[in-house]
């Protein structure tokens, strides 16, 4: 009997969506020769065609073993997992039928892999190659990476930003400096700032301590859900909280009061509707009424203060007042008197200069007389109206602590805008949005429960209704929370050496393809498996190279080049300096 020049060998047992096949005993040596290329027979992660007819049924290698009963003969058995089939020249995901025992199975030549890939129709981003034949070009759906959520997974040192500078590029230029995509908006979290050397040409960058081309990154405090402001201003107390959150709610007002052009109903302001109020004045309000005394017992309007002791919001100088009489004499105690070491916090923080880009938003803090120079729509313009097609927000250098609520209130001020603005022209869900999170990790862990994990939480399982979509970057996938992970629809990952993290990336790729996922630990920097809904197949592809000048900042440290230059004694006074300005671009210290 004839057979192709493909051909492999034959079905021996179906089993679900895996087959195995008996490798024919005429290639000996595990090489195939078509079309005068040398194919390696049975590599795990290469694919197989089994011929249906007309149609053409697709499979992954996942393991290659000798056959236990005919070792003499050597007759190898590799096993498959089924992935998709070929109806006339289109190639689908998922199988109509099963194959029969003893059906051809052939090798996948680059021919037929084009097909499977070839077609690209709108919307498919070329991402990389194939590990397997670099003559083809591995290509994604973004509309499903968007929509579904992504992660992208792998060891320190794997590749992870270098891909994600280089995937972020595919999908909004074509390489070669043309914008594809300029209405994109792409929102990348950058925690070590490391992004800005490799997307700076397509990118508007936001810092709190900003370069040269840079901007000023603000957070109002006023847009930030007063629960957690308390809680990071004053730390816990019931009691204040509750006081805090009522003088919020009457400045709210005020301002909606005072600004009948915004239109907004009294009845419809609660304490975490966005709109300004004065945080020094608060402060104030509360030291007074924690503090005063009264010359006429139970008359609020006789506050008993000190001689010059009225105090003042602005420059956060607290009222004085004349201790309680004793017995029946004046004045008379009225406040309770105990919070005075969570308003000491709460001061320090104002004073605070780290933290000026909330507490002191620039154009966005209220003045004395409630009025504020910007409002939030300048800020969400900021973040995505411009003509750049990605924003960078730099965290670097955030106090760790402050690093879940300022992202996660960034979430939530964005979430909240794609949810109302959804039946706007304008609004997310015509234009949907992508979050890239770095080291998810750290702000993800199962047993977090700080904002940032909240939002994020919530965007996995509602973002695709409001056009927002999230792509999670972590060296950790095993300290992520589950139900964040499972939420991912495509998963990009790259090498992990570590067993506990690979079995819940193995876990988390929904599909079943063992073999492949097994070959994560020797995967080379920058290569990855990507599975699931943006990819046509599970694959193992390399990303593409970024050009020179277009690395983020993160490249390994050169040791042993470094080590063997000629000794020079050096001056450590510019580490210090950028250590106490807590700026490391900064080293004289002139901003
Ligand atoms: N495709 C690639 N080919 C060659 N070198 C690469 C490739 N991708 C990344 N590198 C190099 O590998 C090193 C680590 O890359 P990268 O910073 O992207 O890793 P990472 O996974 O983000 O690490 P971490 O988890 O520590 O942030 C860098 O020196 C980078 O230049
Ligand atoms: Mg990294």
């Amino acid at each position: 009997m004839a057979f192709e020049p493909t051909y492999l060998g034959k079905v021996t047992s179906v089993s679900g969506a895996s087959v195995n096949i008996e490798v024919t005993p005429q290639i000996k040596s595990g090489l195939l020769i078509i079309e005068g290329r040398t194919h390696r027979v049975g590599q795990v992660g290469s694919f197989i065609r089994i011929p249906q007819g007309y149609n053409d049924l697709y499979g992954v290698i996942s393991e290659t073993s000798e056959s236990p009963s005919n070792t003499d003969l050597d007759t190898r058995i590799l096993k498959a997992e089924l992935v998709g089939e070929v109806i006339g020249s289109d190639f689908e995901r998922g199988i109509g039928q099963y194959p029969s025992i003893s059906d051809e199975v052939h090798l996948v030549t680059e021919n037929d892999l084009k097909k499977i890939y070839g077609n690209n129709t709108n919307g498919q981003i070329t991402v990389g190659r194939l590990s397997s034949s670099d003559s083809i070009k591995v290509s994604i759906d973004l509309d499903s990476l968007v929509n579904k959520h992504s992660a992208i997974l792998g060891s320190t040192g794997a590749g992870k930003s270098t891909s994600v500078a280089s995937l972020l590029r595919s999908i909004v230029t074509n390489h070669q400096d043309n914008v594809l995509m300029p209405s994109a908006r792409i929102v990348l979290f950058d925690i070590h700032g490391e992004y800005a050397a490799a997307l700076g040409d397509i990118s508007e960058v936001f810092s709190i301590s900003p370069s040269e081309g840079e901007r000023n990154f603000h957070i109002p405090y006023w847009c930030i859900s007063s629960d957690n402001l308390i809680e990071f201003l004053c730390g816990q107390n019931e009691n204040l909280r509750n006081k805090f959150n009522e003088l919020i709610l009457e400045d709210k007002k005020k301002f909606a009061r005072e600004h009948p052009e915004l239109n907004i109903k009294d009845y419809k302001i609660t304490a975490s509707t966005p709109l300004p109020f004065r945080l020094k004045q608060i402060w104030y309000d509360l030291t007074f009424v924690d503090n005063v005394t009264w010359k006429e017992k139970d008359k609020t309007d006789s506050p008993a203060f000190k001689e010059d002791g009225m105090g003042c919001a602005e420059n956060l100088i607290p009222p004085r007042f004349t201790p309680p009489g004793t017995g029946s004499a004046p004045p008379f105690k009225g406040g309770p008197n105990s919070w005075s070491k969570q308003l000491d916090l709460m001061k320090s923080r104002l004073l605070d200069s780290q933290y000026k880009f909330l507490l002191e938003p620039s154009d966005w803090n209220p003045d004395k007389d409630n009025k504020i120079s910007k409002d939030l729509d300048a800020l969400v313009s900021e973040w995505v109206g411009s003509s750049k097609p990605i924003t960078i927000i730099d965290l670097s250098g955030m106090p760790t602590a402050r690093l879940e609520l300022l992202l996660g209130s960034v979430l939530d001020i964005l979430f909240e805008a794609a949810i109302w603005s959804r039946h706007l022209e304008n609004g997310f869900k015509q234009n949907p949005i992508l979050l890239v999170l770095e080291e998810a990790h750290r702000y993800l862990s199962s047993d977090n429960s700080g904002l940032a994990k909240q939002m994020v939480r919530r965007i996995a399982k509602e973002g695709r209704k409001f056009g927002v979509g999230s792509m999670l970057i972590s060296q950790r996938p095993s300290e992520i929370d589950e139900t964040i992970l499972s939420q991912c629809g495509t998963i990009f990952s790259l090498r992990i050496t570590n067993a506990t993290d690979r079995n819940r990336v193995k876990a988390a790729m929904s599909d079943g393809l063992t073999g492949i996922v097994d070959s994560l630990p020797v995967l080379r920097t920058g290569e990855a498996i990507v599975t699931g809904e943006a990819a046509k197949l599970p694959m193992r592809f390399k990303f593409r190279l970024p050009k020179d000048g277009q690395f983020p900042d993160s490249q390994d440290p050169k040791v042993s080049q470094n080590w063997s230059l000629k000794y020079e004694e050096s001056d450590f006074k510019d580490f210090i300096n950028c250590w106490r300005q807590q700026d490391a671009k900064n080293k004289k210290g002139d901003k």
